[in-house]
């Protein structure tokens, strides 16, 4: 596949997951939640905006169950370099979750903080039950621990852009996960 004209900043970039293995592993994660949840009712996907939109679009075309999709639209406060564990909701759910079985979708889980926010807003709402499914985790950086039921790949302290991930909102359209460098 060749690469598409990218910022300055893709000179930086080295590649840590390819479009094929990003596409092996998101059909067994979807292949998992298809045999987890068979026979469930009212499966809704959370899909945590905006960083796991391609994750989330690929997964679901790999769960094979009466599934929904909805929305959550978060922001943290950063300060210079992380979360500050402040989150406000930017775009709430369309409908409630009452009863449904959720599952989270997320891009990465860094210091666990938005996931136990989103964790602890979501059961405020009454959902049957709740899990997770993240597409990366970064252990070394966990400042609280959240269970993570579905972990696409773990990865080491780096900082990661593309299929969905984001520096300064830009590079989330790069087909592969790739390492910012210098
Ligand atoms: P938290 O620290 O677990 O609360 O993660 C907060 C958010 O920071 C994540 O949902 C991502 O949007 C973002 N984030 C954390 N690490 C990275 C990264 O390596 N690349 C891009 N975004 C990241
Ligand atoms: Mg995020």
């Amino acid at each position: 596949m060749s690469a598409l004209p990218l910022p300055t900043l893709s000179q930086n970039l080295d590649v840590l997951f390819d479009v094929n293995t990003l596409e092996r592993r998101v059909a067994e994660l979807g292949a998992q939640i298809t045999q987890d949840f068979v026979g469930r009712e009212s499966v809704v996907l959370v899909v945590v905006l905006k960083g796991s939109v391609m994750f989330a679009a690929d997964l679901a075309r790999k769960i094979d169950l009466p599934i929904t999709l909805d929305f959550l639209g978060l922001s943290s406060y950063q300060d210079a370099k992380e979360t500050t564990g402040v989150v406000r909701i930017t775009n709430d759910l369309s409908r409630s979750v009452e009863g449904k079985n959720v599952i989270v979708i997320e891009d990465i889980v860094d210091t666990g903080l938005t996931m136990k926010f989103l964790l602890e807003n979501l059961k405020t709402r009454n959902p049957a039950s709740v899990r997770i499914c993240t597409l990366l985790h970064k252990p070394a950086r966990t400042r609280v621990a959240v269970p993570l039921d579905y972990v696409g790949f773990t990865i080491e302290d780096e900082f990661v852009v593309g299929y969905g991930l984001d520096h300064a909102q830009k590079l989330r359209n790069l087909p592969y996960v790739g390492v910012v460098r210098g």
